[in-house]
């Protein structure tokens, strides 16, 4: 389990330098002067599949730089289920995904990663109050199939009928079990710097992550036990006003998140490999990064938190009404959900980002522990 309390250490750019966000895509570009010009975009491909086996799952650190098509689903069991039927529903979906990533493009960098909620917790003999939430604001509004989860299936690729055609795969072994789906989200994130990508409000987002050491991120997955190699997942789907917030000037934009928005850096100063200064003050003792913005609320420092690792995709989905559905689909993973709801708690105090963004679904979830041919998928808390 987690070892005892304290503030975990950040990491700035998770990847390496801020360079410009889709940097490493060239473009050869056609100069012969009699023939048309056209551009090919040249970004080399990936050479190797994502590993699906090893001690922990694909999809929550590795590749770094995630993948740019996201389906998203959370399913629910129509009863409880008992371990055995667990046991035999998970190492099939491990088995079947294993081929489905064994036969996409290696372009694809398909990785397909699934979870558990607090009921199958609950079989495995282990706390379902570890991927548990709390009721935030807004989340009593929701009907309860959109506040928790029994199964999460998360396919990653940067083919999106990569991603999709693989959970349309999954399907059936699902329903023959007796679940049904319960909501589901397509989302996408542009290629970004290691982990660093912009949001669909335009700011750079997933700049400060868990510190790594020997290669792994600290206090992300759960070191010992059943649960050891897996991690707790927290998904909240926020609808952003966006248009809203694209309304306000660009100071204001920047004093909601306590960044620039041109360049990530903090609004302390620097670079946006710079470490956010929360006391450093105007001349007139204004908080440069102003009370309210949304990296002090967030800042691990006022829950005494670890810092959690984000890799949230951003969607909008078009609508046969007046305005499109957009927002971002918030995830995160840490190895214990209070450093989640500790942090959504202080944000819903505090954070002027929460007044454009409302919750329309939310879970929390055990990243199950990774696995091998040897050791099906679900084996460590089924078997
Ligand atoms: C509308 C939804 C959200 C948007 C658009 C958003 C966007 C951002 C942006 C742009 C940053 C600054 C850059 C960075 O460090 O990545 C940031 C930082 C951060 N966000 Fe969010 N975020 C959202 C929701 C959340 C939620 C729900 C949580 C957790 C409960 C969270 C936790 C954090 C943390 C811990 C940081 C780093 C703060 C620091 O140490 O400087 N965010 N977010």
């Amino acid at each position: 389990m987690a070892e005892p309390r304290r503030l975990g250490r950040r990491h700035l750019l998770a990847g390496g330098a801020g360079a410009g966000i889709g940097a490493g895509v060239g473009f050869a570009l056609g100069h012969n002067d009699s023939a048309p010009t056209h551009r090919v975009a040249t970004e080399p491909p990936a050479e190797e599949r994502v590993a699906v086996h090893g001690a922990t799952q694909a999809g929550v650190d590795r590749p770094l730089t995630p993948a740019t098509q996201l389906s998203f689903q959370v399913w629910h069991t129509s009863g409880a289920l008992e371990a055995a039927t667990w046991a035999r529903l998970l190492g099939t979906l491990g088995e079947r995904l294993t081929t489905l990533v064994a036969a996409s493009p290696t372009a694809a960098r398909l990785s397909i990663l699934v979870g558990v909620g607090p009921r199958a917790l609950a079989s495995a003999g282990l706390d379902p109050a570890l991927a548990s939430l709390p009721t935030f604001r807004g989340s009593a509004e929701l009907p309860q199939a959109k506040r928790t989860a029994d199964l999460v299936l998360a396919a990653a690729a940067d083919l999106p009928e990569a991603a999709n055609t693989a959970m349309d795969a999954l399907r059936p072994l699902l329903t023959e079990h007796g679940l049904e789906r319960s909501w589901s989200q397509l989302a996408f994130r542009a290629r970004g710097t290691g982990m660093v990508t912009h949001n669909p409000l335009g700011f750079h987002d997933g700049i400060v992550q868990p510190e790594k050491r020997n290669g792994i991120p600290e206090r992300v997955f759960l070191s010992s036990g059943k649960l050891g190699g897996g991690t707790i997942g927290v998904v909240r789907r926020f609808e952003i006003d966006v248009p809203s917030f694209e309304a306000l000037p660009l100071a204001e934009q920047e004093a909601v998140f306590g960044r620039t928005k041109a360049t990530g850096a903090p609004l302390s100063g620097g670079s946006i490999a710079t470490d956010v200064n929360l006391t450093a003050k105007t001349p007139q003792g204004e908080y440069l990064v102003p009370s309210g913005s949304h990296v002090r609320a967030a800042h691990p420092s006022f829950t005494a938190s670890p810092v959690m690792l984000r890799r949230s995709y951003g969607f909008r989905t078009a609508t046969d009404g007046p305005q499109d559905r957009a927002g971002l689909l918030f995830w995160s993973f840490q190895d214990d959900v209070a450093t989640f709801a500790r942090t959504q708690e202080r944000m819903d105090r505090e954070d002027r980002l929460m007044e454009f963004a409302r919750p329309s679904a939310e879970a929390a979830f055990v990243v199950l522990p990774g696995f091998t041919r040897g050791r099906p998928l679900g084996t460590a808390l089924f078997a």
